[in-house]
């Protein structure tokens, strides 16, 4: 049976909420919770059996996904009492897997969209005979990732996490967050303490000998880390950009769920997602954005790049881009709020309160 573990815990995946009382990796993307298209991708590429590692709030995984069956996988959750860290979530999981020794486990960090070609990594670990085989991509500015050189035959050759000194950066090459761990390397983790995988294990590993593979792969990678990548993610799920079997419905301009309902005249482009319940007026015209269930924007509104909360207001003629109002928020009529404004959930701004200026 093909498995797989999904890092869903640690420290900042809740206290850097984006809207949101709901935890980032059930905030809705493309209309479903985001973690469905990761569990949903992982199913299309013959994985059955998925422990979720997390650290919190198992609660709120549990009551959605249930067993698993109805993704067609088979489902267990895992809940540190203190976070463990990347690896020693993975070991404290352990016992939970079937795979005998010299098999091949799936690992997945829970905030990436990527369209990766898993069953490939898998290929190419069983081929090389890896330990360890990571997907690797690359961006331009790697700074804030783990960076993997390789040698000529794909080997890796250092793991560098989040380095500080300019000397080590040394490629552009990073850490994607997708492994196939030979199963006997998860058990060799230290048990019952924090284990940081990149910090720890993979330069441990190479310490070692062992053999870690990369597979560089330049398909759609986004890290969800941010709100505004969050966004974006979304829309290229609606955009099809991003692929995923989780779309509830055909990839295009937008997705308006069913319950949702959109005024005539209203425009929605560029991946915008209308959710559950929500309202979109007359006239707005709303881009590559993401309304979440029950969020309502008023008549001639402009909503651009913008992710608005469960149950929030956008108040008619108000200006959004890149910005994220909450859960619950009001903004009122006749504002406007640019790049990196966050709105927290439940304020409420007046009607005309706020005008963006660059006049000096
Ligand atoms: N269960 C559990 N327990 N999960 C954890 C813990 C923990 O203590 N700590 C982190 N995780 C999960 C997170 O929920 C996330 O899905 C994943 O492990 C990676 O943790 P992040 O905190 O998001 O790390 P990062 O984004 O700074 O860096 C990681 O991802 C980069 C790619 O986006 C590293 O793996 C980098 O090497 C990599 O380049
Ligand atoms: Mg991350």
């Amino acid at each position: 049976m093909t498995e797989a573990i999904l890092l869903v815990g640690g420290k900042g995946t809740r206290l850097r909420p984006l809207t949101a009382r709901t935890p980032k990796p059930m905030v809705p993307a493309a209309g479903v919770p985001f973690l469905t298209h990761q569990l949903a991708r992982a199913r299309a590429a013959g994985v059955e059996h998925v422990v979720l590692a997390t650290s919190y709030l198992a609660e709120v995984f549990e009551p959605y996904f249930g067993d698993g069956s109805a993704l067609g996988l088979s489902l267990e959750y895992v809940t540190e009492r203190d976070p463990l860290g990347t690896g020693g979530a993975l070991r404290n999981v352990a016992s939970r897997l079937y795979s005998g020794p010299d098999e091949p486990v799936l690992i997945f960090n829970g905030d990436i969209l990527t369209g990766l070609d898993i069953r490939a990594l898998v290929a190419t670990h069983t081929a090389s005979g890896a330990d360890v085989s990571l997907h690797l991509t690359r961006v331009a500015d790697p700074r804030a990732f783990g960076l993997v050189p390789t040698d000529g035959d794909g080997r890796v050759t250092a793991f560098l996490e989040k380095p500080g000194a300019p000397e080590e950066i040394v490629t552009d090459q990073i850490n994607a967050g997708a492994y196939v761990f030979r199963r006997s390397v998860i058990d060799a983790i230290p048990a019952g303490r924090p284990v940081s995988v990149e910090r720890e294990t993979f330069p441990g590993l190479l310490a070692e000998g062992a053999h870690l593979q990369g597979m560089v792969d330049s398909t759609y990678w986004l890290d969800l880390g941010t709100p505004q990548a969050f966004v974006r993610g979304s829309a290229d799920l609606v955009l099809g950009r991003a692929p995923s079997p989780a779309v509830p419905g055909r990839c295009g301009e937008r997705l308006v769920l069913p319950t949702a309902s959109v005024a005539a005249g209203a425009k929605l482009t560029a991946g915008t997602v209308v959710g559950e319940g929500a309202r979109v007026g007359a006239g707005a015209r709303v881009t590559g954005s993401a309304l979440l269930a029950g969020a309502v924007v008023e008549p001639g509104a402009v909503v651009t790049d913008s992710l608005i909360g469960a149950g929030a207001r956008v108040g008619a003629r108000t200006v959004l881009s890149g910005v994220v109002v909450g859960d619950g928020a009001v903004v009122g009529a006749d504002n406007e709020l640019r790049e990196g404004v966050r709105v927290w959930c439940d304020a409420v701004l007046p009607a005309g309160a706020v005008r963006f200026s660059s006049d000096a």
